[in-house]
């Protein structure tokens, strides 16, 4: 079951002086400067504001008359200005949400998208509830879908991978703060040459898929390119994951990738191709094709 982690609560400063701004006028000035920018949600003036600040939402409404120090409203003009420039305000607070846990980020790893947690999804209807199962998350980042994993299922061995050095301290770090270290292992390397075992009961991978000349690139130019882009019109990692994991999964063993919205028939006929079975194409609720699930069959000679 998805838990709610919430956001510890500062103090305003007592000191601060009568003249200072207050929290509403500061408010209403960042709702103002962010209606400028392009794809930013209609909450993220107050989300900044109470990142900031270090105060939970609900004080922004309750007190709008609190003044602020000075220290935070300079924070937030220059989280502002960021924001301006398309910095994600996720590496402005060091933080997300995914599937409802906390998740610390920093420009070294993609931040976790809300489309990923199709994955997460899937996965979990794959793994019983109370089942001991080996699973492996290729390319980690900031170990968002093995952190969902071994918190929905306790029986869950995980190996997460990545060939970001920065990135795996990350994940670890994260794998830590939420107590699910002892269940996740962390490998560095390419792919699954960086796992130990040919016995996994589930793959699973949100590998880069964007083309290196996608439209949508500049907007994302403050995430890791790495972790976003690849060759081959996007799909290089994807195929390098199909081939490699036929290696890695026991017989009847399940891969899960996500893909681009408009991936979806290359990849399937490339699992068809390479030999997996059960092959089928998940869909996102906006009805886009988003994961290949594919089963690795029990090799008769
Ligand atoms: C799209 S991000 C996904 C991160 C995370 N799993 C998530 O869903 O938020 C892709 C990840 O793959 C990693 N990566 C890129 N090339 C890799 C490779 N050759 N081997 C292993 N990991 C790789 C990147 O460092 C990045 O963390």
């Amino acid at each position: 079951m998805k838990t709610r982690h919430q956001q510890t609560s500062t103090a305003p400063d007592p000191g601060a002086k009568k003249d200072a701004v207050s929290l509403g006028d500061i408010l209403t000035q960042v709702r103002r400067s962010i209606r400028s920018v392009p794809n930013v949600s209609a909450t993220e003036s107050e989300q900044l504001v109470s990142a900031a600040c270090s105060f939970p939402v609900s004080t922004l409404y309750a007190h709008p008359e609190l003044p602020l120090p000075h220290s935070m409203e300079q924070r937030i003009m220059a989280w502002l200005d960021a924001r301006r420039n398309s910095v994600p305000l996720a590496y402005l607070t060091g933080s997300c949400e995914f599937w409802s846990l906390p998740v610390k980020v920093n420009p070294e790893t993609l931040i976790p998208r809300p489309e990923t947690e199709l994955l997460v999804e899937q996965a979990l209807m794959l793994l019983e509830p109370n089942q001991p199962a080996l699973a492996a998350d290729l390319g980690t980042g900031s170990g968002a879908i093995a952190l969902a994993l071994a918190h929905e299922r306790p029986q869950c061995v995980i190996d997460a991978t990545d060939i970001s050095s920065p990135a795996l301290a990350m994940a670890r770090h994260n794998a830590d703060q939420l107590d699910l270290a002892q269940r996740i292992r962390f490998h560095e390397g390419d792919w699954c040459a960086a796992l130990f075992k040919k016995n996994y009961d589930l793959i699973i991978s949100n590998p880069p898929y964007i083309a290196a000349n996608d439209p949508h690139l500049p907007a994302l130019r403050h995430e890791p390119h790495h972790a976003l882009v690849s060759g081959n019109h996007g799909l290089y990692a994807i195929e390098t994951i199909l081939d490699q994991a036929r290696r890695y999964l026991r017989p009847n063993g399940w891969l899960l990738i996500e893909h681009g919205y408009d991936q979806g028939p290359q990849v399937f006929e490339r699992a068809i191709e390479l030999g997996y079975i059960e092959v089928q194409t998940i869909h996102d609720l906006a009805d886009h094709p988003r994961v290949c699930k594919a089963r690795w069959p029990v090799l008769t000679r």
